[in-house]
């Protein structure tokens, strides 16, 4: 599929990257409980969805430095199974001719639908050095990588923003700069860089955002259930959302956003649908790791089992596993407890509707 930001179907619905979570294992779940949606629509509302709703899926921050030395632990980080596709990979770095030569590399080698430029990330590793959110501080330089990054590659590029480094207004000039320089869609995480993740993602600068410039916007940042989606959209008229930490352990926020674009009851996501998720996520996680990833799935159980009344007393069991036969045992017994098990962001949830502040 080739992708046009300007030319698909709104609103679009996106997985924001997130550096150690939005792996091919985690990508690949999302695509699968997205496609359950489909059989329940008639062949007469798939044509009128026309691919509405069919999430893009961003894949983690890779570092254009690694990408060039030919580090190739980092280059198959961005290596694409077919049912993720249409993906978008993120690079991040504060050289624009290595930005631009590895999204080169990456895109011979794997060939993602798009490429996102990090220069929103606050974390000192990157910002110390003109990478991430520091490259709104030096709008020249932005802008150069924009443009050598859009002449090394076919397909379209994006940036994802803050509000500004300390100035939340920042990203308003900042954004008119991207869109000259080439740049096709732009995302917006409506917080300072100073802010880090406190405070409120400021949905009323998305949109005046928005309106300064032609190009698509996302809006990110603070969208954690599918009824906040639809909020999101109405207060800052972007084009779409880019959904971070409400995915994590939450697959079907992006089947309930469907359902609801459809014109369907978003279906609650029940007990035995959660644990047949995990399951096949963690197949997925092992399919990529090997057996020892089972260590590194335990940080998607703990949010796959946030927020779920009476679930406490299961998740030591879960959190310590070390083997795929003691996950297992541990979600059997979760069923066996016939706990209701309905998440606190879930669509059909009384709370859903509300914005709550989470944590990293
Ligand atoms: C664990 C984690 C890792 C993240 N890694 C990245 C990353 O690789 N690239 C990036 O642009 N943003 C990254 N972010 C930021 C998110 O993409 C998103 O902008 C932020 O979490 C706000 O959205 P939310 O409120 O929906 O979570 C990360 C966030 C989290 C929680």
């Amino acid at each position: 599929m080739k992708l046009n930001w300007a030319d698909i179907p709104k609103p679009i619905i996106a997985l924001s990257p997130m550096a150690d979570m939005t792996d091919s294992a985690f990508c690949r779940t999302i695509k699968d409980v997205v496609a359950q949606v489909d059989e329940r629509l008639t062949e007469e509302q798939k044509v009128q969805m026309n691919g509405i709703g069919q999430p893009i899926v961003f894949r983690e921050m890779v570092s254009s430095q690694a990408i060039v030395r030919g580090n190739n632990k980092t280059l198959n980080m961005t290596d694409i199974h077919p049912a993720e596709r249409p993906l978008v990979q993120q690079i991040f770095g504060s050289d624009p001719d290595v930005m631009a030569v590895s999204a080169k590399i990456i895109m011979e080698t794997h060939a993602p639908e798009g490429i996102d430029i990090n220069m929103g990330c606050p974390v000192y590793k990157l910002v110390h050095d003109f990478n991430g959110a520091a490259l709104m501080k030096e709008p020249e330089l932005a802008s150069e990588m924009v443009r050598k990054v859009k002449a090394a590659v076919d397909v379209p590029v994006s940036v994802k923003i803050r509000a500004g480094w300390d100035n939340p207004k920042q990203c308003l000039e900042f954004s008119k700069i991207l869109e000259q320089a080439g740049a096709d869609l732009i995302t917006v995480h409506a917080r300072t860089k100073k802010q880090g993740y406190a405070g409120a993602s400021d949905w009323d600068l998305i949109k005046e955002m928005k309106a300064g410039v032609s190009i698509p916007v996302l809006a990110n940042g603070d969208i954690h259930t599918s009824l906040l989606t639809f909020i999101s959209l109405e207060q800052t008229k972007a084009d779409g959302v880019l959904i971070a930490r409400g995915a994590l352990g939450n697959p079907w926020i992006f089947s309930q956003i469907k359902e609801i674009l459809a014109g369907l009851e978003p279906t609650p996501t029940t007990m035995q649908e959660r644990v047949r998720v995990i399951k096949k996520h963690l197949d997925y996680h092992i399919e990529l790791y090997g057996e020892g990833g089972i260590k590194t799935f335990r940080k998607h159980l703990v949010w796959y089992l946030r927020g779920i009344p009476g679930i406490k007393p299961f998740k030591i069991k879960l959190h310590t596993s070390d083997s795929k036969q003691v996950v297992h045992e541990g979600l059997q017994d979760i069923l066996d407890a016939d706990l209701e098990g309905l998440s606190s962001r879930d669509a059909t949830h009384p709370d859903a509707a509300e914005r709550t502040h989470m944590t990293k």
